[in-house]
């Protein structure tokens, strides 16, 4: 049986008039780093690039300095570890597809960089996917490792439920932390992590359906006057 449509959910980023609410990305990142990044890669992502959009500079340093990066090789021709800078992309939490898979009973977690550009309806998939954790209908059996969720096509997913209880994540800006918001939050991230140049994108857009309209007017008045004294 086909897994029912997500809804349509109002995210704000879906106008053509909006941009992404930065506050919400914030919170998300807090929720990718604390949660997600433990069986999640984000290999596109390198901690510059939250740098003085989603965080200012020195906190992202802070960030980027609490993970260790393996670096070299050195002028001994040895690899070493180091504290993560700026430049570094995200660390993987597993090293190659096989420890992963491993790791996860079998199921491959796909790097989320550009989830919600890649499949279904992306935001309103994840969004629906992250709160679709259900008991499993009576008659169907659910092999250890595997986990009921309505929206996951053949219904058995290999993720467990990650937002399983509210306040997972501290907020450092107070909002309450329970499982939809924290949903919302890391849905919105993922979809500024995807095109950190959205805002531009539409702003360049608006700009220029701006002046085609403007164009319009000043030309249909130059056709109107040309031909007025003609008729
Ligand atoms: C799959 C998101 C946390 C393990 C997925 C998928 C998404 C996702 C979008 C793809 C579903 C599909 O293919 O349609 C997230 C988010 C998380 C999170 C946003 C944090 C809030 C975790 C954690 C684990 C995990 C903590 C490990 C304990 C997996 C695995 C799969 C998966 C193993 C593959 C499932 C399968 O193919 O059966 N996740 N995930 N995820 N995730 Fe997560």
């Amino acid at each position: 049986k086909d897994p029912p449509h997500p809804p349509r959910y109002p995210f704000w980023v879906k106008s053509v008039f909006h941009a992404h609410e930065i506050p919400s990305v914030r919170r998300g990142y807090e929720v990718y780093r604390q949660v997600c990044a433990t069986c999640h890669s984000m290999k596109q992502l390198h901690f510059r690039h939250l740098s003085n959009f989603v965080l200012p500079e020195k906190r992202m340093k802070e960030i980027a300095a609490s993970y260790d990066v393996v670096d070299g090789p050195n002028d001994e021709g040895e690899m070493f570890t180091r504290p993560g800078i700026l430049v570094d992309a995200f660390p993987s939490p597993y090293p190659n597809e096989e420890a992963a898979r491993y790791a996860n009973g079998g199921a491959n977690p796909p790097d989320l960089s550009v989830y919600t550009t890649a499949k279904h309806e992306g935001l309103d998939y994840i969004f629906a996917l992250l709160l679709g954790y259900r008991d499993p209908p009576a008659g169907i059996e659910v092999r250890d490792g595997l986990y009921y969720n309505v929206y996951f096509p053949g219904g058995l997913i290999g993720m467990p439920n990650p937002l399983h209880s509210d306040g997972l994540v501290d907020y450092e800006d107070g909002t309450p932390c329970t499982k939809s918001q924290m949903a919302k939050d890391v849905v919105n991230f993922l979809c500024w992590a995807a095109e950190p140049a959205h805002d531009e994108r539409k702003l360049i857009g608006l700009k220029a359906a701006s002046a085609c309209l403007v164009g319009t007017f000043i030309v249909g008045f130059w056709y109107r006057s040309m031909w007025i004294g003609c008729a």
